[in-house]
């Protein structure tokens, strides 16, 4: 049989940027569209199959509201990986991201795997391949819906991605874009023990 590797991963991003929703749909293929603000954080497993091996995520999913931020430390100490979330329809979630980014740097594990993930795209009225898309204002479609538009330039999240040496994605936590594949990512660049 396989071996199995446990992981430590934290998620960190700023409150309702969908940190929540992304465990939820990797680990339950589920979307709530109200979903309750996280509380000091939550536990979660989930394993990922690879080709030779397989690795068993233990997630802290935190809490973004600033009451919370202390906490912090107590879950990304000894993880071995982070995935860093913004809402790219929300630039001061940006900043926050780039703030958790420094922050795992110089506090986290030194081989800390970091991906930042850029969530709600299904917001953009982009397609899924649309990911050099340039930013767009607010519109209305055929049927006089609003799409928010995105915020956040794809170049921006890839740029502070290369700077960094993190792994990038954009994603959607409502229609289940790129979530497998951002905990994937992180899986194959885990070492074998
Ligand atoms: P805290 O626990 O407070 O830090 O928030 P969070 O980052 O866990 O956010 P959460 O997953 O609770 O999502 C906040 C809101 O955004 C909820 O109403 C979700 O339904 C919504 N949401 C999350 N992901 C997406 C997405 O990809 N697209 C859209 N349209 N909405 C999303
Ligand atoms: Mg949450």
């Amino acid at each position: 049989s396989k071996t199995t590797t446990s992981v430590k991963l934290v998620l960190l991003g700023e409150a309702a940027v969908g940190k929540s929703s992304l465990v939820l749909r990797f680990v339950s293929d589920e979307f709530q569209e109200n979903k309750e603000p996280t509380i000091g954080a939550a536990f979660l497993t989930q394993k990922c199959q690879l080709s030779n091996r397989t690795v068993k995520f233990e997630i802290w999913d935190t809490a973004g509201q600033e009451r919370f931020a202390s906490l912090a430390p107590m879950y990304y100490r000894n993880a071995q990986a982070a995935v860093v979330v913004y809402d790219v329809t929300k630039p001061p979630t940006f900043i926050r991201a780039r703030h958790w980014v420094n922050e795992l740097k110089t506090q986290g594990s030194p081989n800390i795997i970091i991906a930042l993930v850029a969530n709600k795209h299904d917001l953009t009225g982009e397609d899924e391949e649309g990911e050099a898309g340039p930013v767009k204002p607010d519109v209305e479609d055929e049927t006089g819906s609003s799409i928010v538009g995105r915020k956040v330039a794809y170049s921006d999240g890839q740029k502070l991605a290369e700077d960094e040496g993190l792994l990038f994605f954009e994603a959607s936590a409502k229609t289940g874009m790129n979530v497998r594949k951002i905990f994937l990512a992180i899986a194959n660049k885990i070492p074998i023990e």
